[in-house]
C-alpha cells in the first residue's frame, strides 16, 4: 500500500505552504525532493569530516575517502555492474554524456559512420552526439518510432548497419514515458560491432536496473532525479572500454 502520509513525513520541504497550501510537488521527474536522511548525511559530512578525498594522509581525509568509496560500492551495486572502478562520478547525467562523446567518440567515431538516436531523446542525450557528428562528420541517425511512441524495431534492425558506431537511447523517455527495448537494440548493436549507450535519467530511478542484463555499454544517470544531492552524476561503462578511453578533464582537482 502506498501510504503518502508517511512518506511525506521523510521530506521536510512538503511541509512548506506555497500560495497558502500545504505544498503538493509533481515535478519529480525534473528533480526530486530530498528526505531528511539524504539532508542529515550532506550536513553530518560538512559537520564532522569534510576533507579532500584520495590526497590526505589525515583522520579526516581518511574518513572522506572511505566514505566516497563506499558510495561508488553502493552504486554499483544499485545497477548490478561488475566492478567498482566501472562507475566514474560525474557532476549530472549531461556531464557522464558529455564525457562519452568527448573521448570514446572523438576516438572511435570517424568521417562517414553513423550515430544511432531516437527521436525520443532529452536534449542532453542528443546535442553532444550532433556536436560530436558535426566534428566527424558522421551522420546522426533517428529511428522511427511507432503511433504508440515505441522505437520501430524492423525499421530498427534496417539502420542499425556496419557504419554505426554507438546507439545512444534513453531508457526511458522523459517525453514519452516508453520504456525502451535495451536488449534487443544491444543485440543489435552488438551484431554490428556498435556500442549501445544507455541514457538512464529517468529509468534509473524508477525501474530495477542491471547494467550487465541490459547488456549496454555505457550508462549515465543522476543522483538529483533520485532523492541524492544536486551535483552529482554518474557515469558506468565497461573496463574495458574506460581503460581505452582519453582523460576527458586533466589537472589534480580530478577524483580518481
Ligand atoms: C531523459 C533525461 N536525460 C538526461 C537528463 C539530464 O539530466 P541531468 O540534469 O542529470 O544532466 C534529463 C533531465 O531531465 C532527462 O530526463
Amino acid at each position: 500500500m502506498f501510504d503518502s502520509k508517511t512518506i511525506r513525513k521523510d521530506f521536510p520541504i512538503l511541509d512548506r505552504m506555497v500560495n497558502g497550501r500545504k505544498l503538493v510537488y509533481l515535478d519529480s521527474a525534473a528533480t526530486s525532493q530530498k528526505p531528511t536522511s539524504v539532508i542529515n548525511a550532506l550536513t553530518n559530512y560538512y559537520e564532522n569530516y569534510n576533507a579532500n578525498i584520495h590526497r590526505g594522509i589525515h583522520t579526516l581525509s581518511e574518513e572522506a575517502t572511505e566514505a566516497f568509496e563506499t558510495t561508488r560500492e553502493k552504486i554499483r551495486l544499485f545497477i548490478d555492474a561488475a566492478e567498482n572502478r566501472e562507475v566514474i562520478f560525474t557532476k549530472n547525467a549531461t556531464e557522464a554524456i558529455n564525457l562519452v562523446a568527448q573521448t570514446w567518440g572523438r576516438q572511435n567515431v570517424l568521417t562517414g559512420d553513423e550515430i544511432v538516436i531516437t527521436p525520443m531523446e532529452h536534449h542532453s542525450n542528443f546535442v553532444p552526439w550532433q556536436q560530436l557528428a558535426k566534428e566527424r562528420e558522421a551522420k546522426l541517425v533517428f529511428l522511427p518510432l511507432t503511433d504508440d511512441g515505441q522505437i520501430d524495431l524492423p525499421a530498427a534492425e534496417k539502420l542499425i548497419n556496419k557504419k554505426t558506431r554507438v546507439v545512444a537511447v534513453t531508457q526511458m523517455s522523459n517525453v514519452l514515458g516508453t520504456i525502451n527495448p535495451l536488449n534487443e537494440l544491444a543485440k543489435l548493436a552488438h551484431h554490428v560491432g556498435a556500442v549501445l549507450f544507455v541514457d538512464g535519467a529517468q529509468g534509473v530511478p524508477h525501474l530495477p536496473t542491471s547494467v550487465r542484463e541490459l547488456d549496454c555499454d555505457f550508462m549515465a544517470f543522476s543522483l538529483h532525479k533520485m532523492l541524492g544531492p544536486t551535483g552529482v552524476g554518474v557515469l558506468w561503462g565497461r573496463e574495458t572500454l574506460l581503460d581505452a578511453m582519453p582523460a576527458y578533464m586533466t589537472g589534480p582537482s580530478v577524483p580518481t
